[in-house]
């Protein structure tokens, strides 16, 4: 199951499966400000990548304390096929008054920024904030969908972003988001598309 638009120069492609398994540059892992791991796509990463993801992480915790909510830092990928983690924090959903949508927006932004500040070209995110943090998932998608377009257009660079839902009720949601703000894809099968 896979949908794909033309942004700008590049190709933003939804994809439903499991982000441990993507060979791109950078794979995004929506972590918490520990660093030290956790559940959801955090725990996928860290057990498909290996103790060196977490040896990185700790040498980031010792410099800089804790990450902050909306910023981004770059550790090595371990065992994965990707080349890079680039990890980020999420909001937790509180209702929406407590700056929760600039803060998702920051995580993608900051995070398409450092892919580029590293010269990599293709990135793949999970769809970050929207399980234990409980963003709903239709806001999180268009937020999301919308920075990714913004940075396309107005930065070169990256060649492919790819958005790999672990769900088919997510995928299907993402698709409908992305028909909204980006238009009919290039190119989709599955269901739904
Ligand atoms: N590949 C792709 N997506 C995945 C995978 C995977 N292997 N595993 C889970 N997901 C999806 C979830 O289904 C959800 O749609 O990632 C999305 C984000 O969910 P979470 O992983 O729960 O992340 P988030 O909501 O941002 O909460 C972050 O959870 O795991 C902890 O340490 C993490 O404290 C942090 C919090």
């Amino acid at each position: 199951m896979i949908a794909r638009w033309r942004v700008g120069d590049a190709d933003v492609v939804l994809v439903r499966g499991d982000i441990t398994r993507e060979r791109v540059d950078a794979i995004v892992n929506a972590a918490n400000s520990s660093l030290m791991g956790g559940g959801g796509v955090d725990g996928a990463i860290h057990r498909a990548g290996g103790p060196a993801i977490l040896e990185d992480c700790r040498r980031i915790v010792e410099r800089i304390g804790r990450l902050p909510a909306g910023e981004a830092v770059i550790t090595g990928a371990g065992e994965l096929p990707a080349r890079h983690v680039i990890h980020t924090v999420g909001p937790v959903w509180s209702g929406g008054r407590r700056g929760e949508d600039d803060t998702l927006a920051a995580a993608w932004r900051h995070s398409l920024a450092l892919a580029r500040r590293h010269d990599l070209r293709t990135i793949a995110f999970p769809a970050i904030s929207t399980g234990v943090y409980r963003f709903p998932i239709d806001r999180a998608a268009r937020i999301a969908l919308d920075v990714v377009a913004d940075e396309l257009r107005e930065h070169g660079g990256l060649d492919v972003v790819r958005v790999v839902l672990f769900s088919e009720s997510d995928w299907r949601a993402w698709v409908a988001v992305a028909r909204e703000r980006l238009g009919e894809p290039v190119e989709s099968t599955g269901p739904g598309t």
